[in-house]
């Protein structure tokens, strides 16, 4: 009896899985693949690095943090339990949330900060996404040891559009500081000037044998001669790009973002805060250790930054260990020059949905300002350029962010704090790059304020990031909460758009762009997910002196385009 009713079961669960869901697929929509739960404990850890202990925030005493695998569609369910001391917030990076947005976890934009000694469950699927992202705290600084991978496999019986590895490894690239970040955050924003360079860059958490007090805290990884292998990079570095290479071994690009792109093959590439690259790498050189560096890249002017780089091994099996291994090389912290090529060479391999018709244009500019400074000090001077504050804006607005979450003021109607006249054009003409009237300290205060930009429902939007030379020209890596935008052009200078060339065809599908130093990207996508969505520079310092914005993106019709209720365990704040 026992194998008859095992039996029926087993045939009501083939039913279920291979009948229902494709007759009910339509109505009851995103349905999940399978669901995956997750308990992640927000705690503080011990740890020693560079000779040095103290105590970080991690998740379940981990870091880099533990790992999200996953298949396309599945339902991802995450308990986040704060046993830390700290507020904070869960982001999952790239993900596209759909009709979810309250599961997106920006502090203060989608959710008030989970506190001690309380949790939030986080809910939501990962509906036609597939490769590598990432999760990270998204509350000051505390990213910097709040982080981990999402890795997500395609469908069972779909295979990689590439030659299948025959290892894959996850390499997450991070900054490490002696200080506390929440109070290294609080200095920089009392000093108005800039964040010390960072102690060391991390690979897996390892600086590699090139720092003070570091040579045996190495990450390697072994391989088989002959094999190929998927490495899975991360950059959840704060305020620095990066620059990375394998001494001797070439680098394949087959996706960037989470989404496949036309293979090329590269010497090194360079990474920003928020991307994620997978390259396929083929162990073809003599049996060895070899260097994998992750260095600078630095485009702006008169910053101090960490230019030692963290180093982890690409070490075959028969390698002698007593040998040194072999130098990468990286190219020199300001080439500008390998970026826009590589940026150049980046193509989806399909682009579909691609919008060509426009229904909002709209054109930020994207940079540094000084703000006057107000401190109590003998001197009335501050750290920034010329005495004053640091700032930084998009259209010359420094967001502030509110005390409630933008999206519980939207979602209940609350008034007084944002204001929807965020500006669609700059409200000033001027030649953004090359600074002028921008002279410091004049006229290059930025206006301070909680502005968003409503979008209606499936509006198609395109939007020009441009750079400008205030205090300095530098590429900045704009990130997209809720959406991947194509990019389908860029250049340096001013946006002129008679002569920009736009690629239609085939342009990579990203959720951060590294808006190229003095120049601009132009970025394009269907505004059909409804909610409140934060766009913002990656490097952490930006952030937190004002280089953000956020999009209400109004709801459509019906079920299927209207954000639904928030879940009942919201944070309160
Ligand atoms: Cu990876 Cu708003 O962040």
């Amino acid at each position: 009896m026992a194998l008859s009713s095992s039996h029926h079961i087993l045939l009501l669960s083939f039913l279920l899985s291979c009948y229902v869901p494709l007759g009910l697929a339509r109505i009851h929509w995103p349905v999940g693949g399978s669901t995956r739960f997750y308990d992640f404990k927000v705690q503080t850890t011990r740890v020693t690095k560079l000779c040095k202990t103290k105590d970080i925030v991690t998740v379940n005493g981990m870091f880099p943090g533990p790992v999200i695998y996953a298949q396309e569609d599945d339902r991802i369910i995450v308990k986040v339990t704060n046993e830390s001391p700290h507020n904070a917030t869960i982001h999952w990076h790239g993900v596209r949330q759909r009709l979810s947005c309250w599961a997106d976890g920006p502090s203060y934009i989608t959710q008030c900060p989970i506190q001690a000694g309380q949790s939030f469950t986080y809910e939501f699927t990962l509906f036609q996404q597939k490769g590598t992202l990432f999760w990270h705290a998204h509350i000051s600084w505390l990213r910097a040891t709040v982080n981990g991978a999402i890795v997500i496999y395609p469908k069972t019986g779909v295979p990689y559009p590439f030659p299948y590895p025959y290892e894959e490894h996850v390499l997450i690239f991070g900054e490490y500081w002696h200080k506390d970040m929440l109070q290294l955050e609080k200095e920089v924003v009392a000093s108005g000037g800039g964040p010390p360079p960072a102690e060391a860059y991390l690979i897996n958490s390892h600086p590699g044998p090139r720092y003070n007090c570091s040579a045996t805290d190495v990450y390697k990884i072994d391989v088989v001669p002959g094999k190929t292998y998927l490495l899975r990079l991360i950059s959840a570095s704060l305020n620095m790009e990066h620059f990375f290479a394998i001494a001797g071994h070439k680098l394949t690009i087959v996706e960037a973002d989470a989404e496949y792109t036309k293979p090329f093959t590269v010497d090194r590439l360079m990474i920003t805060p928020g991307q994620t690259i997978n390259v396929l790498v083929k162990a073809d050189q003599p049996i060895d250790r070899y260097d994998m560096a992750m260095g600078p890249y630095m485009s702006a002017q008169n910053v101090t930054f960490q230019n030692i780089s963290a180093i982890a091994h690409f070490q075959y099996t028969g390698a002698t260990l007593d040998d040194l291994s072999l130098p990468a090389q990286l190219p020199v912290y300001n080439d500008n020059l390998v970026v826009n090529t590589n940026l150049h060479m980046l193509r989806s391999l399909n682009a579909t949905n691609l919008p060509s018709e426009i229904d909002a244009n709209l054109f930020f500019t994207v940079g540094l300002n000084v703000e006057e400074c107000h401190s109590s000090n003998p001197n009335k001077s501050c750290q920034g350029p010329s005495g004053g504050v640091f700032a930084a804006s998009m259209n010359n607005v420094s967001f502030v962010k509110p005390n409630i979450s933008l999206l519980q003021a939207y979602y209940n109607n609350i008034n007084g704090l944002y204001t929807d006249d965020f500006p669609g054009v700059p409200l000033k003409t001027y030649d953004f790059v090359n600074g002028a009237p921008n002279n410091i300290p004049n006229d290059t205060q930025s206006l301070i304020g909680t502005k968003v930009k409503v979008l209606e429902y499936g509006s198609r939007v395109q939007l020009i990031l441009q750079n400008t030379g205030t205090v300095t020209t530098e590429n900045h890596p704009i990130h997209l909460h809720g959406y991947n935008f194509y990019v389908v052009g860029y250049g340096t200078g001013n946006y002129n758009p008679m002569g920009a060339k736009l690629n239609l065809v085939d342009p990579p599908y990203m959720n951060t762009i590294g808006v190229p130093v003095g120049g601009w990207a132009a970025i394009r996508f269907v505004a059909d997910n409804p909610g409140v969505w934060f766009m913002h520079c990656h490097f952490d310092v930006h952030l937190t002196w004002g280089l953000s914005m956020a999009f209400i993106v109004k709801n459509g019709e019906g079920p299927l385009e209207t954000l639904p209720h928030p879940p009942a365990d919201l944070p309160r704040c």
